[in-house]
């Protein structure tokens, strides 16, 4: 038996797989090696994160692969349809990265709503004169719409937050106890529109020009869902002649290369795709992992099963 993981992981996966399977072989580089340069001639199991593209091509090298589990609850980065047609079970991480995720969003919204990493530059910088009454005027969020995209577990936990900062809940997309309204009416009444959406052919590109010339001037978008979810030229666009106030933005459309007007915006706040970065998470992520790879082996179904019709060999 083989097990094939693709980065380094926060727990010791190989140990608690030859636990259940003595002469399992178990193969953990120390650091992300990338799919491409794993050797999958006999792997029954591969552990892979979301820059790991799992397609056709790497089940053709993968002949006796009857799991991927992925360490992230996005799947877009797996062929889900081909893994299902080879009888491959798919797993992710949900639940245990929501509440850092939600973290992280509030806290985009919070540094792009007062302007913090202008204040910090400014204070870095040695240029700052002193308190002045018009300096690094933010806005503020009581009493404010928050507009989520996605009303799913992340969403509700980011709803949650808004809820006990003062602000009202509307949303588009998925199911909650909030107000729900249509897309465009959520772009035009929100001042945050927060995306937490998964990516599919109807949420790709969701925030662009057409869009975004629906929102109010002193709107902010947040994204922490997935980058191809915002047209980044549209965002651009939109930014530079001040038809938004701001955006906080963990993911990108070419990760990780970001586009260069994005990055010289000192309005936007950016952050290295580090939602779910909280130890917390991240060990509870390859948890999950390490528990949906020895449920497969021990031929049961995993817990977190996103290919829910695949036959599980015993
Ligand atoms: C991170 O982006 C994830 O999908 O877990």
């Amino acid at each position: 038996m083989r097990v094939v993981v693709t980065s380094s992981l926060p727990i010791d996966l190989a140990a608690q797989v030859r636990a259940k399977f003595p002469t399992a072989r178990v193969d953990v580089p120390d650091e992300w090696i990338g799919v491409e340069r794993c050797d999958l001639t006999d792997a029954d199991a591969l552990v892979c994160l979301l820059m790991d593209r799992i397609d056709a091509g790497v089940l053709a090298r993968a002949p006796k692969l009857r799991v991927v589990a992925n360490c992230a609850v996005g799947y877009n980065n797996v062929d889900v349809g081909a893994l299902t047609a080879a009888g491959v079970a798919v797993t992710n991480t949900p639940d245990v990265l929501t509440e850092a995720t939600a973290e992280l969003a509030f806290a985009l919204m919070l540094a792009a709503a007062r302007r913090l990493p202008e204040g910090d530059r400014l204070v870095r910088s040695g240029q700052w004169e002193g308190w002045r009454l018009d300096q690094l005027l933010g806005v503020q969020l009581l009493g404010k719409t928050l507009g989520i995209i996605g009303m799913g577990r992340i969403g509700q936990a980011m709803a949650r937050r808004a809820v006990a900062f003062g602000m009202r809940v509307i949303y588009a997309g998925g199911r909650g106890d909030y107000r729900q309204v249509a897309l465009d009416d959520l772009f035009r009444e929100a001042d945050v529109i927060s995306l937490h959406c998964p990516l599919t052919p109807e949420t790709r590109h969701i925030v662009n020009a057409r869009t975004l010339a629906l929102v109010k001037p002193t709107a902010i978008i947040v994204n922490t869902a997935r980058g191809e979810c915002v047209d980044e030229s549209a965002l651009l666009h939109a930014f530079s002649e001040r038809r938004i106030f701001g955006a906080g933005l963990d993911v990108f459309e070419a990760e990780p290369r970001v586009n260069a007007g994005l990055r010289a915006d000192p309005r936007l706040v950016l952050a290295p795709h580090i939602g779910s970065a909280t130890t917390e998470a991240r060990t509870s992520m390859a948890q999950l992992c390490a528990d949906a790879v020895i449920a497969v082996l021990s031929g049961q179904r995993p817990v977190n099963l996103v290919n829910r019709e695949v036959v599980i060999r015993g």
